[in-house]
């Protein structure tokens, strides 16, 4: 989504603010500009296209400035167009904006502003805001009430920063729904849409809330109330994040690079204080109903922590998609809301937690990046430590988040005595030993995987199937393929193909089966009779099985072959693998793997 960032310095500061929108890239976008002030004049450059190419078309980086703002836009309000790039100017060319949210009653003030003679120069609801900026302060004469004047005419969610050559000693930014934060040097100050825009200059931050507006200077950073101007007296925070975690760190992709993290971001999670865990899990205990929430991957996150609930824990807690939520769930003030968020910005899923608070259900949230707006809003937040998730799709955070939900259950499980203490053990010893073992794994596997990917990349309709915990396993590797390659695949229940959907298998629709370990023999037998199933109407099958899996590998025609590994890891480890079945599947297909077309890494509108 949108990313906003504004950086005031000493000197020039065009590479820094360069740099900075380079860092948002990620979050995905469309076109993208800077607005810098020089020479008490505002200009203005931007146009369609990433940040590079845009930077040749309208030379960025020979912008001079000692203030300035930029953005990269994903379209909503307006094509995608170099008038509606922002920044945006105002019709006197004093005032220059970037906005990122939506400002719901854009409409009527844009009539309201084209009445009054004013001309618009895009199609998007961010220009009305910097025309009635200008308005406002031919009348007031005083930026900052000028700037609260037209902030206060808004209905929406939004967040936005403003330049203004009246003045060029202060970037002027508000919050309302969307994030911001601020981030401190001695010498030059950031307002960003999120930690990455800075984290190379300064790991020093300020989180702004809703309601909030900032005034920062070269030098100093100060917070108010929008609603009677009062300051908010709050102690910055230190952002744990290595800015060389952020770095491709010679991987070709984002994607690859982070599939390869996972032992890292395993063991972050396993660090999390067992306080923390002990605590939800005790929530859990004393609530009514506990849902489990999220969206697109968090969402088969949560689903995957319903079975792990069921089978350790005895309590079945369901699974919302976050979308759904207010309309689905039927939650009260007994009731506890578990939301599960990589970037703790996303407007589904905090709705669904505005939504619950507001019938005074307890909140919980599972969230990586920290100072976000879930983080904030929760009553209990367990940070996974996870750093920061480049490639658009999420693979180390969601397996991190995963692991969190199973240690969730496994102390559930133990306070309600529903697993001995044996096999508690038994299971944090296997999950312990997991991260090197994952390592070794990923060294050992990924020219055969890639092999088998060249050969099959050609299908262009794909069916995931598994059974109990590797129906999620299934959907969330299917959401994968999708995104990455950008062809048909269809993530279901092994069970469920012979209802129905078994009509399509012919043999040009290829099945990809995550089988159990044949110790789980019950779901191994059932998993094998889909196999069998799709053979039968000459389907081609490829999987994933265990080393001691003879059945599988007789009845698959191509099969990922795994190291046997103790319960609970065999779900986890199908799912690592098959992420990089996915990357390597988009490579040979020539993919934009780490921005893939028409997605935004958080997604921020409703
Ligand atoms: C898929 C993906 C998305 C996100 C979803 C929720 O790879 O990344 O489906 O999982 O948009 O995002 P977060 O986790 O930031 O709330």
């Amino acid at each position: 989504m949108c990313g906003i960032s504004a950086v005031i310095g000493n000197e020039n500061v065009v590479d820094t603010l360069y740099e900075s929108i380079r860092n948002l890239e990620y979050r995905g976008y469309d076109s993208c500009g800077l607005s810098m002030i020089r020479d008490d004049r505002i200009e203005v450059r931007k146009n369609t296209g990433g940040v590079e190419e845009v930077n040749l078309k309208e030379h960025l980086t020979a912008m001079r400035g000692c203030i300035g703002i930029a953005h990269t836009r994903w379209a909503t309000h307006g094509k995608v167009t170099a008038a509606n790039a922002h920044p945006h100017l105002s019709f006197d060319n004093r005032f220059s904006i970037v906005h990122n949210g939506i400002i719901n009653n854009f409409r009527c003030l844009r009539e309201e502003l084209q009445d009054g003679g004013v001309t618009f120069a895009s199609e998007t609801d961010t220009e009305v805001l910097v025309h009635l900026i200008a308005i406002a302060y031919a009348k007031l004469g005083d930026v900052e009430e000028a700037f609260l004047s037209a902030i206060r005419r808004l209905e929406g969610s939004y967040a936005a920063a403003m330049i203004t050559s009246v003045d060029s000693s202060r970037i002027y930014a508000v919050k309302m729904g969307s994030p911001l934060v601020l981030g401190l040097n001695q010498g030059m100050n950031f307002i960003a849409s999120d930690f990455n825009a800075f984290l190379p200059y300064t790991k020093t931050a300020m989180v702004m809330e809703d309601g909030e507006y900032a005034v920062v200077t070269v030098d100093q950073a100060k917070l108010c109330k929008a609603v009677d101007r009062s300051e908010v007296i709050r102690d910055p925070i230190h952002i744990e994040w290595d800015p060389e975690r952020s770095r491709k760190g010679g991987y070709s992709h984002y994607m690859l690079k982070e599939i390869f993290d996972q032992p890292h971001t395993i063991k972050s999670a396993l660090t999390i204080p067992n306080d923390d865990i002990l605590q939800l899990a005790k929530s859990i205990q004393g609530a009514g109903t506990t849902y489990l929430m999220g969206v697109g991957t968090t969402y088969y996150v949560a689903l995957a922590g319903q079975y792990f609930f069921s089978r350790l824990a005895g309590r079945y807690l369901p699974a919302v998609s976050s979308d759904e939520f207010n309309d689905l769930a039927v939650i009260g003030a007994d009731d506890l809301l578990i939301s599960i968020s990589q970037s703790g910005e996303t407007y589904d899923t905090n709705t669904g937690v505005r939504h619950a608070r507001a019938q005074h259900a307890k909140t919980a949230g599972i969230v990586n990046v920290m100072g976000s707006s879930l983080s904030m809003m929760v009553d209990q937040v367990i940070l996974q430590g996870s750093g920061p998730e480049i490639c658009v799709v999420s693979t180390k955070a969601a397996l991190a988040q995963m692991v969190i939900l199973l240690l969730v259950a496994l102390e559930l499980g133990r306070l309600n005595g529903k697993i001995d203490t044996q096999t508690y053990e038994t299971y944090h010893e296997s999950i312990t030993d997991f991260p090197p073992l994952v390592q070794k794994i990923l060294n050992e596997i990924s020219g055969f995987v890639r092999n088998l990917a060249d050969r099959t990349a050609h299908y262009k309709n794909w069916m995931f199937l598994g059974r109990g915990v590797y129906y999620p396993i299934a959907l969330e590797a299917a959401l994968k393929m999708k995104e990455v390659t950008y062809l048909h695949a269809e993530g279901m229940p092994a069970g469920f193909l012979k209802h129905g959907t078994l009509a399509m298998v012919d043999d040009e629709m290829i099945s990809l089966f995550f089988l159990p370990p044949p110790a789980r023999k019950t779901l191994h037998e059932q998993t094998l009779a889909a196999v069998e199933e799709v053979k039968a109407r000459n389907g081609p099958v490829i999987g994933f099985c265990f080393e001691d899996d003879l059945l599988a590998k007789k009845a698959l025609d191509h099969w990922i072959e795994l190291p046997v590994v103790a319960e609970p890891v065999p779900p986890f480890l199908e799912l690592i693998v098959a992420q990089l079945f996915s990357y390597f599947s988009a490579l040979k297909l020539g993919r934009s793997i780490d921005k893939p077309r028409n997605l935004a890494k958080s997604v921020t509108v409703g």
